[in-house]
């Protein structure tokens, strides 16, 4: 595990972030700070408000207010397009892969290779494929050899390594993977959290939310528990244990949890608590 230094600048940083939509409010004044090399767990339950703040960070949903720093600079990103040319990445719960295209197609989507050929610009489709053969041995072999078959041809948990695939194929800084085991086998959930540490182990900041709390503690270095659009508590994983993050999901830290973060060791226990 990598142990971050209390005093390095986060990589990420959301700052007293909400979210509207009409009378509901998604995110309640919402902190947290990403370092690099740590993978961050959020969890909480249903509607808790887990996606609509990766989806603010990747730039697919406008906060109502709040700030965002990426290495310190207030950012703004008004589409996910901004947000991957400054290397934050998403895979998401419900599976963004275009089911009629390749899975190559997917990975490249929007970001194709070209070459010249008698000064005319064309696809490196030989490029792309041998890029994508590459990232999808790594993430579930066998699948490379099918890389100019259509998505919808796959299964749920083959989908979920194209999309993995796609996240990685640009050096992502910050790689945000919500609910990524949902549609895998058991076999599948131990390559995906191997893929977290090797993340972490290479520098990237990674979020992860997940509802496998066994997962999280496994291999992310905090958790961030969240209910009702609000931060319950931040908290490093050696510090705590499944029946804890339990409790802190249901009550929301009351009755007497808050106190604990506040006195906790933890450097942004009292700083990113919800205001
Ligand atoms: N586009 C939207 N329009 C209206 N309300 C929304 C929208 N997206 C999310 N919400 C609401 O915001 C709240 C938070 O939703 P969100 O999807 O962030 O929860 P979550 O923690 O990811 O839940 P889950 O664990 O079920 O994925 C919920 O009450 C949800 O109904
Ligand atoms: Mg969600």
């Amino acid at each position: 595990m990598i142990q971050q230094s209390t005093d390095a600048a986060p990589v990420v940083e959301l700052r007293n972030i909400e979210k509207r939509y009409g009378q509901v409010s998604a995110l309640r004044g919402m902190s947290l700070n990403l370092h690099k090399g740590e993978a961050v767990g959020i969890v909480g339950d249903n509607g808790a408000g887990k996606s609509t703040l990766v989806k603010i960070l990747c730039g697919a949903v406008q906060p109502t207010s709040g700030e965002i720093r990426l290495n310190g600079k207030p950012i703004g990103f008004n589409s996910p397009h901004e947000a991957r040319l400054s290397g934050i990445e998403i895979v998401y719960q419900d599976l963004a892969v275009i089911g009629h295209l390749t899975i190559t197609q997917n990975v490249f989507l929007g970001r194709e290779e070209t070459r010249s050929f008698a000064g005319v610009k064309l696809l490196d489709n030989r490029k792309m494929d041998r890029i994508t053969r590459k990232l999808i041995a790594g993430l579930d072999p066998g699948l490379e050899n099918r890389t100019r078959v259509s998505v919808d041809s796959l299964s749920g948990g083959q989908k979920q390594s194209v999309a993995v695939a796609r996240a990685m194929a640009f050096g992502p800084k910050v790689m945000i993977l919500d609910e990524p085991t949902a549609a895998l086998s058991v076999e599948k959930i131990e390559r995906m959290l191997t893929l977290i540490r090797t993340l972490k182990e290479s520098g990237l900041a990674v979020i992860l939310i997940s509802h496998r709390l066994q997962d999280i503690m496994t291999v992310c270095d905090r958790v961030v528990v969240m209910k009702s659009g609000a931060l319950v508590r931040d908290l490093h994983v050696c510090t705590t244990d499944i029946d804890e993050i339990v409790k802190l999901m249901v009550s929301g830290g009351e009755m007497g949890a808050v106190s604990g973060a506040l006195g906790s060791a933890h450097p942004e226990g009292a700083s990113t608590r919800s205001g």
